[in-house]
């Protein structure tokens, strides 16, 4: 998957925007970028600054970055974040999209790389029915929970909200058409919707959970699944 390809990197100041495991930042820094990275969880930020040399890491809420100046950067990077924003739950990710817009400098670049929605009408790619049953049993448990989830959105939506934002022209593309699920993910999903089923109190709803997990699980193991699509969207301020 090549990202941010054709883009003039080197010596750029960039903010990627949700540090995460780190992948964009160190990608960033290798195409000799000047980096701020900004992510509300600082655990996550630790191994980080093991692993870049020159990076700057500020922990803190992209939906509200007074810290930052205005017109500090040429790009804003998100990669994989736009949909991680809804697992605060109640956050509105238009407070992050304007946030991303002041940051920017005049004619500065926003990308957003993320995944098109796991469902046919809005997915170029194949979408697969085991992978989806599992995304919606994880969003489903959250919701019970009372948690936030994973919310993804078709790339035309963003771009109509960052145009009224203020932005001039956006563009999005297919980065990836078709993506490989093998089954370590689906048992890292597991894992996370199993911790959160037992957070449920009722008994014969935990059973049947895990009876609804267990059952997704027995059919991921004999598959092989590539399902849901990669799009990356640009968006000149
Ligand atoms: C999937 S990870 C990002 C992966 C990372 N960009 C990479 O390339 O490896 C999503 C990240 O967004 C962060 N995040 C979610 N909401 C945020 C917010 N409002 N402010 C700052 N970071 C946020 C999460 O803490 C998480 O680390």
């Amino acid at each position: 998957m090549e990202k941010l390809k054709g883009l003039d990197l080197e010596g750029k100041k960039i903010l990627d925007a949700g540090t995460g495991g780190c992948n964009m930042t160190k990608y960033l820094e290798d195409w000799g970028a000047e980096i701020v990275s900004i992510d509300v969880r600082e655990d996550w930020q630790k191994d980080c600054k093991d692993m870049t040399k020159h990076s700057e890491f500020i922990t803190g809420d992209l939906t509200d970055m007074g810290f930052i100046k205005a017109g500090m950067f040429d790009y804003v990077v998100c990669n994989f974040v736009v949909s991680a924003l809804s697992q605060n739950k109640g956050l509105l990710i238009s407070s992050a999209l304007r946030e991303f817009y002041r940051v920017l400098k005049e004619a500065g670049m926003l990308v957003i790389i993320d995944y098109y929605p796991f469902e046919s009408e809005s997915c170029p790619g194949p979408c697969d029915n085991i992978q989806v049953e599992l995304w919606r049993l994880e969003n489903t448990v959250s919701e019970m929970l009372g948690k936030g989830h994973l919310e993804e959105y078709p790339p035309a939506i963003l771009e109509k909200e960052l145009k009224a934002i203020g932005f001039s022209e956006s563009e999005s593309s297919i980065l990836l058409q078709e993506v490989p699920w093998p089954i370590d993910l689906f048992k890292e999903h597991e894992e996370t919707i199993k911790e959160d089923i037992d957070r449920i109190e009722e008994d014969y709803l935990r059973d049947a959970l895990l009876k609804k997990l267990d059952d997704i699980m027995k059919k991921a193991r004999g598959s092989v699944i590539r399902s849901g699509s990669i799009y990356e969207l640009r968006a000149k301020k």
